[in-house]
């Protein structure tokens, strides 16, 4: 079966998905292209043999000869297609966050149960990167011991001007959430956020670098540095502290070059470059999960838990205070089955 993609919003990430879903992954054709920069839609249409391209994201969810429908518009507008998606009976992938707040992705969950089969992977594409998945197997296999801190660091060169405070959070520590739930497989239960000296250099209008710290159900601490003019490049952090060892994610770079007295290695220059063989796999899983007809990624559940802790966090970050996330029980459509790469380890949740 080629499942037939309708992609929504062809911007910096919309258009790299296109070109993998057109290119080098198997099983799927790129149909449709809606966006609202309808010349921008018609660019990226006219290079795909036979695809339409539609102003908006309802047009193109009706469309019949569209099967399955991946959002890659900013944030705040991702809500609208998904629950049309949900109630068109279209497997959905969404870009993360799967919406800026936790109202929103509780009016997706409620739209995604309503209908009673998970329709939704949301672009968590830290769980299909090899470094990750090598980390938490050795927390999974015991190696370490029971994990009692985390140490993260989000390092991103710069961000652009329509970067606002408010997606430090919502959409850069989002990650960062979500694996820590991952690698645990606990929900995050309260977070605080620090502030040191801003950085200078950084856009008055952000609070740049911040700490968040997580704590979860069982007490691990996790902080984690968001750094988003860090200036240097694209580095990714993380570090498991156990009660036996510790484990770390290796270095990204593949060659480590010594010469003149100095010892060198790249670090990459964007979350494309670092993260690239993840969207490969997270794509080509979801394509085999359409053609099941049953999405198996991470789950409108685990936006949702993340978008919580986001909630929460915004609010510690105003009032300087301990927020208690807000996470009511997880209901049955979306309980952990049997372990597996991308789902958290069961635990508690
Ligand atoms: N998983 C990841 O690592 C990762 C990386 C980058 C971006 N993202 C996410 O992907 C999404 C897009 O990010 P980007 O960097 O490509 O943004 P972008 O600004 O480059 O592109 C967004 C595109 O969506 C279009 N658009 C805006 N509103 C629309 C609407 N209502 N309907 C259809 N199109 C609309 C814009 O015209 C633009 O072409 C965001 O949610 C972002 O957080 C995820």
């Amino acid at each position: 079966m080629t499942v037939r993609v309708g992609v929504i919003g062809a911007g910096v990430i919309g258009a790299d998905h296109i070109r993998r879903l057109s290119g080098g992954l198997t099983g799927a054709v790129v149909v449709a292209v809606a966006d609202t920069d309808a010349e921008r839609a018609q660019r990226q249409a006219s290079e795909l043999p036979g695809a339409r391209a539609y102003g908006n994201g309802q047009e193109l969810i009706a469309s019949q000869d569209v099967d399955a429908v991946l959002v890659a518009s900013p944030g705040p507008t991702h809500e609208d297609d998904v629950v049309a998606s949900i109630a068109a009976g279209k497997q959905v992938f969404c870009e993360k966050p799967l919406a800026p707040t936790q109202a929103a992705c509780e009016r997706i969950l409620t739209a995604e149960m309503a209908c009673g089969r998970k329709l939704v992977q949301v672009g968590y594409m830290r769980r299909y990167d090899a470094a990750y998945r090598a980390l938490k197997s050795v927390i999974d296999d015991g190696t370490i011991g029971a994990p009692t801190l985390i140490h993260a660091a989000h390092r991103n060169p710069s961000v652009p001007d329509s970067y606002t405070a408010s997606m430090a959070i919502t959409d850069t520590a989002v990650h960062d959430i979500d694996v820590t739930r991952w690698l645990l497989g606990e929900e995050i239960v309260a977070t605080r956020v620090l502030r040191p000296r801003r950085n200078s250099l950084a856009a008055t209008h952000l609070a740049d670098p911040m700490i968040l710290l997580l704590e979860t159900e069982s007490g691990v601490l996790a902080d984690v540095e968001i750094n988003v003019n860090a200036g240097y490049g694209y580095d990714i952090r993380g570090e498991v502290v156990g009660e036996k060892g510790t484990a770390e994610l290796g270095d990204a770079s593949l060659v480590v070059v010594r010469g003149d007295g100095h010892q060198r290695s790249p670090v990459p220059a964007g979350w494309l470059e670092r993260f690239s063989g993840a969207y490969d796999l997270e794509l080509s899983d979801w394509i085999g999960s359409v053609a099941m007809g049953k999405a198996t990624g991470p789950s409108t559940w685990d936006g949702y838990a993340i978008s919580a802790v986001s909630d929460a966090a915004i609010a510690a970050a105003s009032s300087g205070e301990r927020v208690v996330v807000s996470l009511p029980e997880r209901p049955a459509l979306y309980a952990i089955g049997p372990l597996s790469a991308t789902s958290g380890r069961q635990r508690r949740q």
